[in-house]
């Protein structure tokens, strides 16, 4: 049977229930006409499969590879490396039966305290969207379908759940939506997930705009598009707006959807699209049977990708060490290494190799010292004299240091950038020892680094997956080369990234930099900061030589040679930046246009050759709704980071006369983009501001940590906390280890995701648990209004 045909045969109930999940993380099967019930999983950095339904990431899943997270992966600038990871998550899925993983995340990092930053890719969307693309490949190549995600703009996580991104059309297309747009345009994404927030006022739930015009009109998108877990809010109007599959479902949804269609409220037509959409996402991604996969040889891939994504950012002769000489070694996360995030990307490791576990295999020679403990962000003076006393009879110090799963989250942006107090306090001890201090770095994002002046060498694993310890003692001495570059800018300082104090602060969340993101802000104002956007040292070095620019048609290919003339054999990844000509849009002085990893040999030469597009230098006209290519001369910059230029050479565009509102775009032409007045970020919108909505009234939008300030608010939010504090202090009964660990920090994240929520989005992701009714109710009583509206 066809699908129009299936269509014909189904109830309007059936069609309510297709469009609805059901059980956490699974389609609805309509058993009159034989569909299947298709199954999600998080995502995206392994599989996240809970035995029955799902919790969001508090508890325990099913065991599988815990690959080295998106903000790791990135820093490897190789598409190979995420098709592997693709395809190894996928055969992970096939064997336990998942349909579609939900993943990648490719929004773009826009602050570095955003919590979920570990889980994206870059501060770039050439970056993101490459590499996105990559892995969409290798998961869709083996069967399993992906929900990209969060679509769209969806860049904090204090406000996410009802936080409203206000962002000028420009930068939503040049920048926050780009990546998207890559991968829809080249790899058919089965589903993209839409994310919680606003953009202009609008729920990207309900946004036709952004669901219909942009994403199906103008890139051709054919698969579904589902909810972020708990994000409808008008359903009908999300249907209209082309969302099809609301998630997790089991809401008052599904006989909304029949009662507006019965009531005329719905055009039966509109569902019937969603409906199409989804018999045909069912059909092509939906499996019966199962494929066993190798989860020895994936831990194995976990410790390949991570040593290729390590970036060594500072290097004075230290690295790689001497395997005989024996150092002293501090800090928790030597033992307890953080290599994933915290949420619901949380994977339960099939295998765990720590640094230490890898130390002892390879039998190096080293003492340990605690040093910290990674729960607490106080400095422990007794552990810290221990480590400073061992430390006088060794050389080297390596410290081990970075975010712990408290600092840093999803449901939650850091508070600043620094490393933990804790942590700090060793450093600096251990530095006024004199010695020789390597610091080994763990975390999802940049972190302020007041002691890197003082030590000889920083290496960064990131967040290096199940297998980190293997990758970190092969790099560390020696037996693989460092070849990671930040696909981030690392500020010196917190103060200096732009509009950092107006950080998720409120719901209306101001884009005022515009297309000034991280590296197009720093290098067009020649601000400084601690490593720029594609910097990494290697133990080798690179020479740069015979630039060509070629060009056929619109394709636009340089060449040139790059030689290993070190003694070790190594990698480069080479970048392509175009300096722009003066256009009537500000535009940022330096934009990345292609990029490449060169494996070299010592003493190797090769050719490399990067292409893109005459289009990718098109600017987006708000005015004229349309892309246009400012024409003149523009410099190719073949480069090492964005601020190592090692070659150039000049090309002419053609290009056209673009005609706007000059007046509009004054401020950020005469000014710093990092000081945008609000009149003229409004002139830049053109239209006002919107005002941030007041705590009181409390509404079904209201974040429930507002609601303490009432008195029948309060109860409800103590009685919204109490499983989270039960946890913990479950947690705090038991002894130090695993489970305590995992206690604490399932606490913590419920105790996030319950404070930055909305009454109406728990209601949305908790199904029978919590029904919209009960969410009604707790606005009112926190209103003190005892006699309210069951509904609003
Ligand atoms: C997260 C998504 C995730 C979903 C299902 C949401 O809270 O934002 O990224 O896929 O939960 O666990």
């Amino acid at each position: 049977m066809n699908k129009n045909e299936i269509l014909k045969q189904m109830t309007l109930k059936e069609k309510a229930r297709l469009v609805s999940g059901h059980n956490f993380m699974f389609t609805n099967a309509i058993a009159s006409v034989g569909l299947p019930a298709a199954e999600c999983s998080d995502g995206p950095h392994g599989l996240r499969k809970q035995a029955s339904g799902g919790d969001n990431g508090i508890e325990k899943s099913e065991p599988a590879t815990s690959f080295p997270t998106s903000a790791c992966t990135a820093c490897g600038w190789d598409r190979e490396n995420l098709k592997k990871v693709g395809k190894a998550i996928a055969q992970e899925c096939r064997s336990y039966g998942v349909d579609v993983l939900l993943g990648p995340g490719v929004n773009i990092k826009r602050n570095p305290r955003c919590g979920r930053n570990f889980e994206y890719f870059s501060e770039d969307p050439y970056v993101a969207g490459e590499l996105g693309s990559a892995f969409v490949e290798g998961v869709q190549g083996e069967g399993v379908g992906v929900s990209v995600k969060h679509f769209a703009a969806n860049n904090n996580e204090e406000y996410r759940f009802m936080g409203n991104s206000v962002v000028d059309e420009r930068a939503l297309r040049e920048i926050y939506l780009r990546a998207f747009e890559k991968i829809v345009r080249r790899t058919a994404p089965a589903s993209l997930m839409c994310a919680y927030n606003q953009i202009n006022g609008t729920f990207c739930s309900e946004n036709a705009w952004l669901l219909t015009d942009v994403l199906r009109k103008e890139w051709g998108f054919d698969g579904i598009v589902m909810t972020d877990w708990g994000a409808v809010k008008d359903r009908v109007k999300g249907i209209v707006a082309g969302l099809d599959l609301e998630m997790p479902g089991d809401t008052y949804c599904t006989d909304e959807i029949v009662k507006a269609v019965r009531e005329g409220r719905l055009e039966e037509s509109a569902l019937d699209e969603c409906v199409l959409r989804m018999l045909d996402f069912v059909g092509k991604w939906h499996h019966d049977d199962k494929k066993a996969c190798d989860f020895a040889a994936h831990h194995a891939l976990a410790a390949e990708i991570a040593k290729d994504c390590a970036v060594l950012l500072k290097n004075e002769g230290v690295l790689p060490l001497d395997k005989e000489k024996k150092v002293l070694v501090a800090g928790e996360f030597f033992e307890k290494m953080r290599y994933q995030g915290a949420g619901s990307s949380m994977i339960n490791p099939a295998y765990l190799t720590t640094p230490r576990d890898a130390f002892d295999e390879k039998g190096l020679p080293y003492a340990y010292a605690k040093g910290y403990r990674e729960q607490s962000e106080a400095a422990d003076e007794t552990l810290i004299a221990e480590a400073v006393k061992g430390a006088k009879n060794y050389d080297t110090v390596l410290v081990f240091a970075g975010l712990s799963d408290y600092a840093e989250s999803e449901g939650g942006d850091r508070p600043n950038m620094r490393l933990p107090e804790n942590q700090l306090a060793l450093i600096d001890a251990l530095v006024a020892e004199n010695k020789e201090i390597v610091v080994v770095l763990f975390g999802g994002s940049p972190v302020e680094m007041p002691f890197a002046d003082k030590v000889s060498a920083i290496l960064d694993m990131y967040l290096p997956g199940q297998n980190g310890g293997t990758a970190t003692a092969d790099l560390l001495y020696g037996d693989a080369n460092p070849s990671g570059k930040l696909a981030e800018t690392w500020a010196a300082d917190y103060a200096d990234v732009p509009y950092g104090g107006e950080f998720a602060r409120r719901v209306n969340e101001l884009y005022k930099e515009s297309v000034f993101v991280g590296y197009r802000y720093y290098s067009t104002y020649g601000r400084n900061v601690r490593y720029p956007f594609g910097y990494g040292l290697s133990y080798t070095q690179f020479a740069y030589s015979d630039m060509q620019v070629g060009r056929c048609g619109k394709e636009i290919t340089v060449q040139c040679k790059v030689k290993n003339v070190g003694s070790r054999d190594g990698a480069e990844v080479v970048q392509l930046y175009s300096e722009n000509p003066a256009c009537v849009l500000p535009r940022p002085k330096r934009e990345l246009r292609a990029f490449g990893k060169v494996r070299l040999r010592a003493g190797e030469e090769k050719e490399v050759s990067l292409t893109f597009s005459e289009d990718d230098l098109r600017v987006y006209v708000p005015e004229q709704k349309r892309w246009a290519l400012p024409g003149g001369t523009y410099r190719l910059c073949v480069a090492a980071s964005s601020e190592d230029i090692r070659l150039a050479d000049e090309i002419a565009v053609a290009g056209e006369k673009i005609a706007v509102d000059e007046k509009r775009y004054e401020a950020y032409r005469n000014g710093d983009a990092a000081h945008i007045s609000d009149a003229d970020f409004a002139a830049l919108l053109g239209t006002s501001l919107p005002e941030d909505p007041s705590d009181f009234p409390i509404t079904l939008e209201t974040r429930l940590d507002r609601y303490q300030k009432t008195p029948g608010g309060k109860q409800i939010y103590d009685t919204l906390l109490k499983v989270a504090n039960e946890m913990r202090l479950r947690a705090q009964s038991l002894p130090d280890g695993t489970e305590k660990d995992n206690l604490l920090k399932g606490a913590m994240f419920m105790t996030r995701i319950m404070s930055t929520n909305s009454a109406r989005s728990l209601a949305m992701s908790s199904g029978p648990k919590l029904p919209y009714e009960a969410a009604c109710a707790f606005v009112n009583i926190a209103n003190g209004n005892y006699n309210g509206e069951a509904r609003q």
